[in-house]
């Protein structure tokens, strides 16, 4: 899944050196369990993570209270139903007009492709999935030309690739002439829909890039201590070949 309608956007955790920004995954939690938590659910992620290094790092004592707000959970050993603890995962959200779960959203998307089907712009630019949640949620648009009316209960999405449009937005072939399609998430976020304890201004574009770069490392939370221990491997790698070239200049110095 794929779209040539996103635009590459410099998160903090990208490149080599690239570390989430804690302050920035503090606020996209709150954007999340304030906004995005009504309709989706993240049944992957472990809530205790929230004040793991690395992460929001939220206080242990926040983390439990905010555990034992959500919904309650059914107790897998006595099959009775609890508050939920931190040690659960986050709830899921099932039923009309819920929307998928986000644990691992940033990862299933692809913000880029191409050029001409070539895939190049993903290894310049990575797989694109946090660019792609900020898009899709900053997305909605006027219903278009070809459909002034749109659908019934569903909203139009420049960036939105899978979901339906009417006949009259297709040509004779069948094929969509619209960039986008039409989604069945309304327009999530509105300016000052959420005030940030940093004193960040709340506006739709911050919380979109917020969001997507929490829905990131709730998908990846090791990114991090990966790219780290990958920098480690490579200086170790780098000082062994030069190790093994000067042994090797050595042990055949006297057949020369
Ligand atoms: C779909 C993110 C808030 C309902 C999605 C998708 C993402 C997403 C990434 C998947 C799009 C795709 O399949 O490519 C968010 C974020 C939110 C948010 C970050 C908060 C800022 C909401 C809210 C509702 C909702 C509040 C309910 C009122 C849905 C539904 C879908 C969806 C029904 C399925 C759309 C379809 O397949 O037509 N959302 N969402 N979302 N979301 Fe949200």
């Amino acid at each position: 899944l794929a779209n040539n309608n996103v635009p590459d956007h410099a998160f903090s955790f990208e490149g080599i050196f690239g570390k989430y920004d804690q302050a920035q995954l503090r606020r996209g939690f709150q954007v999340y369990s304030e906004v995005c938590s009504a309709c989706h659910g993240m049944k992957f992620v472990p809530i205790r993570t929230l004040s793991d290094d690395g992460g929001p790092q939220l206080d242990p004592t926040v983390v439990r209270e905010y555990a034992a707000g959500l919904d309650t959970i059914i107790d897998k050993d006595t099959g009775e139903e609890r508050d939920r603890k931190e040690t659960d995962m986050f709830p899921t959200r099932v039923g009309d007009g819920m929307g998928p779960d986000l644990s691992v959203m940033a990862k299933a998307r692809a913000g880029f492709s191409g050029p001409n089907g070539t895939g190049m712009n993903q290894l310049f630019k990575g797989i694109g999935g946090p660019e792609y949640i900020y898009n899709y949620v900053i997305g909605f648009e006027e219903n278009p030309e070809c459909a002034p009316d749109g659908i019934d209960g569903y909203y139009y999405n420049k960036v939105f690739q899978v979901g339906g449009v009417p006949d009259t937005c297709k040509d004779a072939t069948g094929t969509k002439i619209t960039h986008g399609s039409w989604a069945r998430m309304p327009p999530p976020l509105t300016d000052d829909q959420v005030t940030y304890e940093d004193g960040t201004k709340a506006t739709v574009d911050q919380m979109a890039q917020d969001v997507a770069a929490f829905l990131m490392w709730a998908a990846e939370p090791k990114l991090v201590a990966r790219k780290q221990m990958g920098m480690v491997a490579f200086v170790m790698l780098g000082l062994m070949s030069v190790l093994l070239y000067l042994t090797n200049k050595r042990l055949w110095a006297p057949y020369k």
